[in-house]
């Protein structure tokens, strides 16, 4: 399978490379086709590994992943292009963060009546936006061997076909439970629940731990 992954950061760093890992062919893209990063991640990760600039990654990419920096995404996405992106399944995981004074906010464009993950499916009214992974360490996306027992990958998208394609894709980075939480919608709750991350990190000071939904089955 093609992937596009939107972003050279660390987490677009991390889900690249276990594409890779998993045999599926990536093209990194970044606002230049000659992106440090990229170019560097590119060169590291053999024939199967590409970058280029988001509308490239868009259009290279059966699925694509939105890994920039949340208050920028929407600018990203106009320069990957709705066209490039048609039909297919963005898989979010950008959070709209504004960060200041050692605290966290939502940027206001993206509070009260809408989220990120709203806006960002709005933007591409022809894509399937399903947002998963926001809320967690960069480093326990897709490995979570160090951990005692296994966490929570929520998702949430307006597409249920779309959604089982990204909890198969949860399964294979190695997430054991995964829980649909509804429409994208839902990324309402998760963007808040994201800003939880920094106090918990703060105080735990470490990375190695994830959120867990403890539930009867019905
Ligand atoms: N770090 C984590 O542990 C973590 C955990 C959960 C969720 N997230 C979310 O995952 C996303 C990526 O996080 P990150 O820490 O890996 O990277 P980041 O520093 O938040 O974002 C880096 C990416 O954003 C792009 N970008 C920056 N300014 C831009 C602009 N004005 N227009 C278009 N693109 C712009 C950069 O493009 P260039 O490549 O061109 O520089 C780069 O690819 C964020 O939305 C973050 O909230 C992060």
């Amino acid at each position: 399978m093609k992937y596009g992954v939107l972003g050279t950061g660390v987490v677009a760093q991390i889900i690249a490379t276990k594409l890779i890992e998993l045999g599926h062919e990536v093209m990194m893209g970044s606002r230049t086709a000659n992106n440090e990063n990229a170019v560097q991640w590119a060169e590291k990760h053999g024939e199967r590994a590409k970058c280029g600039n988001f509308a490239e990654a868009a259009a290279f990419g059966e699925r694509v992943f939105n890994l920039v920096k949340g208050i920028h995404s929407l600018e990203a996405l106009k320069a990957a292009g709705a066209e490039n992106l048609k039909g297919k399944i963005l898989i979010d995981q950008t959070n709209p963060y504004i960060y200041k004074n050692g605290h966290i906010s939502l940027d206001s464009k993206f509070t009260g009546d809408t989220c990120l993950g709203e806006e960002n499916q709005k933007l591409l009214p022809d894509t399937k936006v399903v947002k998963t992974l926001n809320y967690i360490g960069a480093n326990m996306m897709t490995s979570q061997e160090g951990l005692k027992e296994p966490v929570t990958g929520f998702y949430c998208g307006n597409d249920a076909e779309a959604k089982e394609v990204v909890k198969g894709i949860l399964q294979d980075f190695g997430w054991k439970d995964t829980f649909d939480l509804g429409d994208i919608s839902m990324s309402r709750y998760t963007e808040m629940f994201g800003s939880f991350w920094v106090p918990l990190y703060n105080q735990l000071g470490s990375m190695e731990w994830g959120f867990k939904l403890v539930r009867n089955e019905k």
